[in-house]
């Protein structure tokens, strides 16, 4: 990594060796550590860093760490102070002013002396936070799309700078990706500056033809056509989709399942612009853009038989690959932000908790699986309806799945939703275990007068130190619960045994 990319942290502390020491632990992870032996000398350097993160010690002579954060939060909004992350650093047992930290905006709380590992882990997992508000502010400046293609990553500023290159003849276009990918839209675009290259008018014929949804036996008949009586049934001529796109673009989606016997029908058509109307022994010609699409390994089909290799070197004259999403993750902010806006007139925005679950999704479906979970989102917010709803979409909006994608991010998105309403659960869940909960509850009601607030706290005392004598760390132990250290420390500390009668 280059050092200008490297992560600022500023490490404020009055004694020097836990500043060395601190330096030291965090030598290898990469970072760039910028120390302050005072406040003062902080305020100076915030002045002239762009921090990603900051750590203080509480207690220092001339000014606290919470004056420091006070400052920071309030006087300086103007550094989005508001999103860069402040750790404050307590004695062991002074747990009161971590609390207090955090209610004056601190991120967390690490009390003195603390634990290496634990230490880094909490350090990730701020900068983790920072990243998602960077993503944030990035999708505010997210430029207008061209052609509805959302993208300003690499990946897809590629896909966009090669598209106007192709678009200007009446050339060929193979455009290939995953499924979701944005192919059409691709095609679309193409379409656009075609035709608008061609004659300065954007109505030339765009016609979509879906191969795959065609029966294998009348693909022929739709795309070329034919004459009365060219087999039983054609009572009258028909006009094949080649001569609606006459003048225009056919877009043949799905082109690996063009069958065989069509392939070289379809070849004369790219090699001479000429075609035959099923039942006619006319050729007649056109003047055609054809654009093909596929989510298929044409190479693979052609190893089995199942495709033209002429046809193929043909088509892939001229390639588009469209991106996985997994290519372009850096996109998902202002593609998340896009759907919001297309689906939702009240919803305005995505919480940051939300948005680090969905960029941690692995999409096998692309950008169509991330559009279907925003569209869903929203309606689950009931941001679609005048009726208000919430104007943000929170990680409680999203559909189990994809916190259940994989183990950080399951872990990851509880934690970060109960940082922001005090709520660790990412859904309701199915009814059955709740019914069971509630007989349960019941029946302790009913026997010891166990009030419902100390029955769900010992419930999450009882659960909490299960899992903190099983797991290896409390860190463990709080992660594998989705809980943030300090909740997890909180819970633990409460005294269960007073609310049972
Ligand atoms: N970069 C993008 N910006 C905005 N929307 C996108 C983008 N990529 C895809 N989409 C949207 O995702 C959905 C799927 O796109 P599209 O139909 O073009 O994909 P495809 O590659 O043709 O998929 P398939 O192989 O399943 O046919 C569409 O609603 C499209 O508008
Ligand atoms: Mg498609």
């Amino acid at each position: 990594m280059d050092d200008k990319d490297k992560r600022k942290i500023l490490i404020i502390d009055d004694e020097k060796s836990i500043l060395e020491s601190i330096k030291i632990l965090l030598k290898f992870e990469g970072y760039d550590i910028f120390t302050a032996e005072s406040v003062n000398y902080a305020k100076k350097l915030i002045g002239e860093n762009s921090f990603s993160l900051i750590i203080t010690d509480v207690k220092m002579p001339e000014s606290s760490g919470i004056d420091f954060l006070k400052y920071f939060k309030v006087e300086r909004a103007d550094l989005n102070s508001k999103y860069i992350p402040v750790i404050l650093m307590t004695a062991y047992s002074d747990v009161k002013t971590g609390i207090e930290a955090v209610k004056a905006g601190a991120y967390d709380y690490i009390p003195k002396p603390f634990d290496n590992e634990e230490f880094k882990l909490i350090i990730k997992r701020a900068l983790d936070y920072f990243s998602v508000y960077e993503e944030l502010s990035s999708l505010k400046a997210a430029r207008p799309a061209a052609g509805g293609i959302i993208g300003e990553s690499n990946a897809v500023r590629n896909v966009l700078n090669e598209i106007p290159r192709v678009s200007l003849s009446s050339g060929t276009v193979l455009i290939t990706g995953e499924s979701g990918t944005g192919k059409e839209l691709a095609a679309r675009l193409i379409h656009e500056i075609y035709s608008k290259n061609l004659s300065g008018r954007t109505d030339i014929p765009f016609v979509p033809v879906n191969l795959a949804a065609i029966p294998e036996n009348l693909v022929e008949s739709e795309l070329f056509g034919y004459l009365r009586g060219a087999f039983t049934g054609a009572e009258k001529d028909k006009m094949g989709m080649i001569k609606y796109a006459d003048g225009g673009v056919l877009f043949l989606d799905e082109i690996g399942d063009l069958p065989l016997q069509v392939q070289v029908k379809l070849l004369r058509v790219l090699q001479e612009k000429v075609y035959r109307k099923l039942g006619s022994n006319k050729e007649e010609s056109v003047m055609i853009k054809i654009i093909a699409a596929t989510n298929k390994d044409l190479e693979k089909l052609i190893s089995e038989g199942k495709f033209r290799e002429d046809l193929y070197y043909r088509l892939n004259a001229v390639n588009i690959r469209m991106p996985s999403l997994r290519e372009h993750k850096e996109d998902i902010s202002a593609l998340a932000s896009y759907f919001i806006k297309k689906f939702s007139k009240n919803i305005n925005s995505i919480s940051p908790q939300a948005l680090a679950v969905l960029m941690n999704y692995s999409y096998s479906g692309n950008v169509r699986e991330l559009e279907n979970i925003v569209e869903r989102a929203c309606i689950y917010c009931g941001g679609d309806s005048a009726s208000g709803g919430t104007k943000e979409i929170g990680a409680e909006c999203l559909p189990d799945y994809v916190f259940r994608e994989n183990k950080i991010e399951r872990k990851a998105a509880p934690y970060a939703a109960e940082k922001e309403n005090g709520t660790g659960s990412s859904a309701a869940g199915g009814g059955d275990y709740l019914s069971k909960i509630a007989g349960i509850f019941d029946a302790i009601n009913r026997e010891r007068g166990l009030s419902l607030p100390d029955f769900i706290k010992n419930i999450e005392r009882s659960i909490a130190a299960g899992r903190a004598d099983k797991e290896n760390s409390r860190v463990e132990a709080a992660r594998s619960l989705g809980l943030s250290l300090r909740s997890l420390r909180y819970i633990l500390s409460k005294n269960n045994n007073k609310n049972e009668r």
